[in-house]
C-alpha cells in the first residue's frame, strides 16, 4: 500500500530509495559517525535541498564557525550565504554550555521562522557540559521532546569513537529517543576510501537493511541504493 505520509528528500541522490522516498516529515533523525566521515557534508546537502525547493532552514553549529561551515559548503557548489542574505537560510553558532537556552530558544526560532530544516552540528558537544551521564539524557531527552512538537524534520549529528562499531551515540540513549538513525561509515584501506550509509532505524517507514557505498564528489553525496531489499 502507498505510504501516504509527506516525506522529506535528504537531496541526497540514492539516498531516499533506502527509505521508501524520504525521511518522514517532522522527523528527528541522529546522523552518526566517527570523526571526518561526513555529517556536516550530508548535513549541508540536506539543507540545500530544502533551500532549492524555497524552506526556510536553520542550522546550529556548535564546533565550527559558520563562516567555516559555509566556506565547507562552498567547495561543494553550496552557496548557503546567498540563501542567507534572502533571509531562507540561517545558521548560528552557539556554545554547547547553553543547552538549557538553546532547547527553550529554538522552539521559537523555528515557529517564528516557519523553519522547515534543522541541523545541529553536533549534539555530542553538549556531554562536555554536563558531566553527570543522567543529565545528559535528561536534556537530551528534552531536546528531542521540543523539537517533534515543531514539526519540523532535523539531523542531529553525533558523533562516534572510532572502532566502536556498535555505538550509535556517545550517551547511549539518543537512539533511543529519535525517530531515526543513519550511519555513515568510513574506512581507509591502504590508498583507497571507502564510505557506506546505514539506515539503522527510521520510524512510520520501511527501510532498506545493511550498509551501502556512499561516494563523496566534487558536487556532493552519492549513494549506490539499488541493491538490497526492504524490511518488513
Ligand atoms: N570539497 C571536498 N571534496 C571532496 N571531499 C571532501 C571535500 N571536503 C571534504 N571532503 C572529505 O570529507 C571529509 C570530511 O567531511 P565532513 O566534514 O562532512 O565530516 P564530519 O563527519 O562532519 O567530520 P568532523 O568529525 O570533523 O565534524 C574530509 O575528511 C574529506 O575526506
Ligand atoms: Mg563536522
Amino acid at each position: 500500500m502507498p505510504s501516504t505520509i509527506n516525506r522529506v528528500k535528504t537531496g541526497i541522490p540514492g539516498m531516499d530509495k533506502l527509505m521508501e522516498g524520504g525521511i518522514p516529515e517532522g522527523s528527528v533523525v541522529l546522523l552518526s559517525g566517527g570523526a571526518g566521515c561526513g555529517k556536516t557534508t550530508f548535513s549541508c546537502q540536506f539543507i540545500m535541498e530544502g533551500l532549492d525547493k524555497g524552506e526556510n532552514c536553520l542550522y546550529i553549529t556548535l564546533e565550527e564557525s559558520p563562516e567555516d561551515i559555509k566556506k565547507d559548503a562552498l567547495q561543494f557548489g553550496w552557496d548557503l550565504g546567498k540563501h542567507e542574505s534572502s533571509g531562507a537560510f540561517r545558521i548560528m553558532y552557539y556554545d554547547p554550555f547553553e543547552l538549557k537556552e538553546i532547547i527553550t530558544r529554538l522552539k521559537d526560532l523555528i515557529t517564528v521562522n516557519k523553519i522547515k530544516r534543522l541541523v545541529i552540528d553536533s549534539i555530542t558537544l553538549f556531554g562536555l557540559y554536563l558531566k553527570e551521564e543522567y543529565n545528559i539524557r535528561k536534556e537530551l531527552y528534552h531536546l528531542v521532546a521540543a523539537l517533534k512538537e515543531t514539526g519540523c524534520t532535523a539531523l542531529l549529528l553525533s558523533e562516534v569513537t572510532e572502532g566502536d562499531s556498535k555505538k550509535f551515540s556517545r550517551y547511549g540513549v539518543e537512539e533511543f529517543v529519535a525517530d531515526g538513525v543513519i550511519v555513515l561509515y568510513y574506512m581507509g584501506l591502504g590508498e583507497g576510501i571507502f564510505r557506506n550509509v546505514e539506515v539503522r532505524k527510521m520510524r512510520r517507514t520501511k527501510h532498506k537493511n545493511g550498509m551501502f557505498p556512499l561516494s563523496l564528489e566534487k558536487n556532493g553525496m552519492k549513494v549506490e541504493a539499488d541493491m538490497g531489499s526492504f524490511n518488513s
